[in-house]
């Protein structure tokens, strides 16, 4: 049994982070990279679909505090995740981090739940991805078939034309007068999703060729990004400042009151904190491309730091402007950030928003698939996954076989799978391995207190308890259904792990004083 807690020798760590050659990842990314890494995780489906959601259904201008709250509960995961980051510069994530002080079972579940973050997340991404484009193409005025309209939306929902426009129940409920007989419209059951599939596919093949390309390609999509944002800042501030009745209007009362079933009030700040968390999924995704750093120990902490507090400030800041724009009750749509810009009356606003959605939710889909195979990576290294998981190619020096059977996988899961099922997934997956890299923290100060930390996370044991219990916060905060699919999901693991893994196991098979971690 003792073996199963068998940790992974730091000396061995460092040893593979300094390794260089044709059979490891090439070292190109500098800190402006990382942060661009991150920013590129992070920035997506949050900031462009579950603001307006959040506001209209859980906290009503006030989810500008839910932000905050989410925030600051990334903030302590975040600063956890630098010290490790700084200490450990490989690839793998909280995988490795947990290999190195809670043993080789615990880091087994986590790179096994990291796949929900990773992977599910690129799905949830890619779903949303495919409403934007298809609303992109609309606006456009490329209007599809119903024959094709079908291939744009998972199995079972219903799509309804207006004007040539395809939207779900939810969208053209809030353009009908109430009471319209729906039944009327032309309107399609989906089939699945081939637009969220194909995007998915294509992202893989752009990570294939490698990860410079794949830097290059993500910073300059970060910019155009970053660019619609702040647009969006500028032509909203400037139109509030114009229009003072109108944020006078719609920020009062800022905090709703209690409505009968619950929601708004102080408790909706938190019911929307956590349905905004998922704006935050992806700062600790550029810990996984460690091994690609040109000097870890400084720019880690810097990416990872840096990209949390920089999209923690946007997100304040857009979610501010757009509910003194809209109403928050008219936000419950599927592109929230275009209906408010609308408001301010200048033409090429929406189409801009879409077209930096579109681009937008790439590059976070990019960094998520980047972040799970370089998870499988770092498992087939140590043993815990068969070989060809880490085979790199010789041209492009990527994970390749890895890279392109995860995503044949991941393709399926949202063109089968409704994004609000997926995005549940990616939260628990998410929080758990938060909860797990601040236990870590804690757990090697006291294990190694003399190990030369780059970075330090500030008031241990303090903040990864904090870590800890904002976490478990959240993940009691999502549904019990939730809980059973993670639950057979760790099952799967764990029979993976028993069957391959304990027999293969590159750190069981050293001797027992190198690897019992204390
Ligand atoms: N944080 C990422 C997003 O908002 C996952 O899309």
């Amino acid at each position: 049994m003792a073996r199963l807690f068998a940790t992974k020798p730091l000396s061995l760590l460092l040893e593979e982070a300094h390794e260089e050659g044709e059979h490891t990842l090439k070292r190109s990314l500098g800190p402006v990279n990382l942060i661009t890494l991150g920013i590129g995780a992070v920035i997506g489906a949050g900031i462009f679909v579950l603001t307006g959601q959040a506001a209209a259904r859980h906290a009503g201008p006030a989810i500008a505090l839910s932000f905050i709250l989410a925030g600051i509960t990334c903030a302590f995961a975040g600063l956890c995740y630098a010290e490790f980051a700084s200490i450990i510069p490989i690839a793998g994530s909280a995988y490795t981090y947990g290999y190195a002080t809670l043993g080789e079972f615990v880091a087994w579940i986590i790179g096994w739940d990291l796949c929900l973050e990773y992977a599910f997340g690129a799905a949830t991404v890619a779903s949303g991805w495919s409403g934007y484009f298809v609303s992109l193409l609309e606006q456009l005025h490329i209007y599809l078939s119903p024959g094709v309209a079908r291939f744009t939306t998972t199995a079972g929902t219903v799509l309804y034309n207006l004007n040539g426009k395809w939207m779900t129940k939810a969208a053209i409920s809030m353009v009908l007068p109430l009471g319209t007989d729906l039944s009327k419209l032309p309107h399609v059951t989906g089939v699945f999703n081939l637009v969220a599939f194909l995007i998915i596919l294509i992202v893989t093949a752009i990570l294939v060729i490698g990860i410079q390309e794949s830097a290059n390609f993500n910073t300059l999509i970060v910019i155009v990004k970053l660019t619609c944002v702040f647009i969006f800042l500028i032509l909203g501030i400037n139109y509030l400042i114009h229009h003072p009745g109108l944020g006078k209007m719609n920020w009062h009362p800022f905090i709703p009151p209690k409505d009968e079933a619950g929601n708004f009030g102080i408790s909706g700040i938190a019911a929307g904190a956590a349905s905004v968390f998922f704006a935050y999924i992806g700062f600790d995704a550029v810990s996984t491309a460690a091994q690609e750093a040109k000097n870890p120990q400084r720019d880690m902490p810097i990416g990872i730091l840096g990209s949390l507090v920089i999209c923690t400030i946007l997100y304040i800041m857009v979610s501010l402007t757009l509910t003194g724009l809209v109403s928050y009750k008219a936000l419950d749509v599927g592109d929230p950030v275009a209906v408010g810009i609308d408001v301010t009356g200048v033409p090429w606003g929406s189409l801009l928003v879409k077209v930096g959605a579109v681009f937008g939710l790439a590059t976070v889909m990019l960094v998520m698939l980047l972040g799970q195979s370089r998870v499988f990576f770092s498992m087939s290294r140590d043993g815990l996954l068969p070989k060809w998981a880490s085979a790199i190619h010789p041209k492009f020096r990527t994970p390749w076989i890895s890279n392109m059977l995860v995503g044949s996988i991941v393709a399926f899961l949202p063109a089968l799978l409704p994004i609000d099922r997926l995005s549940e997934l990616v939260n628990m997956g998410t929080l758990l391995a938060f909860s797990i890299v601040s236990a870590g923290v804690w757990i090697l100060r006291r294990r190694h207190p003399d190990l030369h930390r780059p970075f330090k996370t500030p008031l241990v044991p303090l903040v990864p308890i904090l870590g800890i219990i904002s976490a478990f916060y959240l993940m009691f905060s999502l549904p019990l259904l939730t809980w059973i699919v993670v639950g057979i999901w760790l099952v799967v693991g764990l029979l993976i792990y028993f069957t391959y893994s304990t027999r293969h196991s590159k750190v069981q098979a050293l001797p027992a004083h190198e690897t019992t971690g204390r």
